[in-house]
C-alpha cells in the first residue's frame, strides 16, 4: 500500500496568494514520483499558532504518517517552524536533521543556516525543510531513501534491522 504523505508550505505571502508555491508543488511531484501518495497539501502563513494547530489536525485527525514541511526554518524574525515544533512533536528524531544538513553542507555553507527540526507526533512523523524549491528538494533528498523504513519502525515494525 501506498505511504500517505502531507506538504505544509509557511509562507506569509503564499498565504495571501502573492507568490507560487514552487516548492510545496515540487515536493509534491517528487514524493509522488517516488510512489508516496498525497492526502493534503496547504500554504499557511508563518505564524506559530497556526503551524501548530494544522500539523496537530494533520497528525490526530487525519492520521498521516509523512508530513513534510517547507519554510520558516531560518534566521528571520518571521520564521517560527521550528519553534512550532517544540509544541508539535513528541519524540525528536535529531538524525533526520543532522543527515539534512550534513548533505546540504556539502552544496552550500548556507545550509547551517536552517533552523529545521524532525520528528514524532502519535504515527506521524514530521520533517521541516527550508522554503526554497533548490534546498527543500536538495535536504528531501539527502534522506528519501531512510523514509520508508522509518515509518514502519515508527508504526511499530518488530522485524530487524539488516539492511543498511
Ligand atoms: N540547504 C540546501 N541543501 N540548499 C540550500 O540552498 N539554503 C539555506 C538553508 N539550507 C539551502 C539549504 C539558506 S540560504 C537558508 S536561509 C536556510 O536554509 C533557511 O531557509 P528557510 O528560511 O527558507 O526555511
Amino acid at each position: 500500500m501506498k505511504i500517505r504523505f502531507a506538504v505544509v508550505t509557511m509562507s506569509d505571502k503564499g498565504s495571501r496568494g502573492e507568490r507560487e508555491d514552487t516548492s510545496g508543488l515540487n515536493l509534491i511531484s517528487l514524493l509522488e514520483d517516488e510512489g508516496y501518495e498525497k492526502a493534503f497539501y496547504k500554504v499557511i502563513p508563518d505564524n506559530k499558532e497556526i503551524i501548530v494547530r494544522t500539523l496537530n489536525d494533520i497528525c490526530d485527525n487525519m492520521k498521516v504518517p509523512l508530513v513534510l514541511t517547507t519554510g520558516g526554518t531560518g534566521l528571520a524574525p518571521t520564521d517560527v517552524t521550528p519553534e512550532a515544533m517544540s509544541d508539535v512533536i513528541e519524540r525528536e528524531v535529531p538524525g533526520i536533521a543532522e543527515l539534512m544538513r550534513f548533505e546540504s553542507l556539502k552544496i552550500t555553507p548556507r545550509a547551517c543556516l536552517s533552523r529545521g527540526r524532525a520528528g514524532i507526533r502519535k504515527e506521524s512523523l514530521i520533517i521541516n525543510l527550508p522554503g526554497s524549491k533548490k534546498a527543500s528538494e536538495e535536504n528531501l533528498r539527502a534522506v528519501l531513501s531512510t523514509l520508508d523504513h522509518a515509518i514502519e519502525k515508527m508504526l511499530g515494525d518488530q522485524s530487524d534491522c539488516g539492511r543498511v
